[in-house]
């Protein structure tokens, strides 16, 4: 069975109240259970964490190197600024896709760089919650092309 990390960072704990318009009414714990569920249908499991902080997301990304067969990342603001977290990326070594709730490529200029981006097979923006559904499945598809 694959394992499949789901990893968030910064103020995606906030889901639900932050933001409607641009993310949505729904919390994270339902987008973890969304997910989860979405897994389980295509016989994978989901192991969720979320942080606000840099280096708890490296941490998790390491220690997710001994069990995950691929993850699935929605590191919010980190997206845009964390070389290291994308080095994390590369150093976990399975496939990684990238997904945003928000249509990332259409708002500030800032949110048009994703520095995490070339350590990612792919990514989905801009389709809200069923944006993970696509993400599971192209991460999904890479890890079975990997094995
Ligand atoms: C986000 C987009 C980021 O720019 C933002 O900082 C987030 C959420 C999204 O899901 O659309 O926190 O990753």
């Amino acid at each position: 069975m694959n394992e499949i990390l789901l990893l968030h960072g910064p103020n995606l704990n906030a889901l639900g109240r932050r933001n409607p318009e641009h993310y949505g009414s729904v919390t994270l714990p339902e987008l973890e259970a969304r997910v989860r569920e979405w897994g389980s249908a295509r016989g994978a499991s989901v192991r969720s964490f979320q942080s606000n902080h840099e280096g708890a997301l490296i941490d998790t990304l390491q220690e997710a190197y001994e069990w995950a067969s691929g993850a699935l990342v929605n590191l919010g603001a980190f997206t845009h600024t964390s070389y290291a977290l994308s080095d994390a990326l590369l150093d976990f070594a399975k496939p990684v896709v990238e997904v945003h709730l928000s249509k990332i490529s259409a708002r500030e200029a800032w949110r048009r760089t994703s520095v995490i981006r070339p350590s990612c097979v792919a990514s989905v923006e801009g389709l809200g919650i069923e944006g993970y559904r696509e993400a599971l499945d192209r991460l999904l598809e890479a890890i079975n092309e990997n094995s």
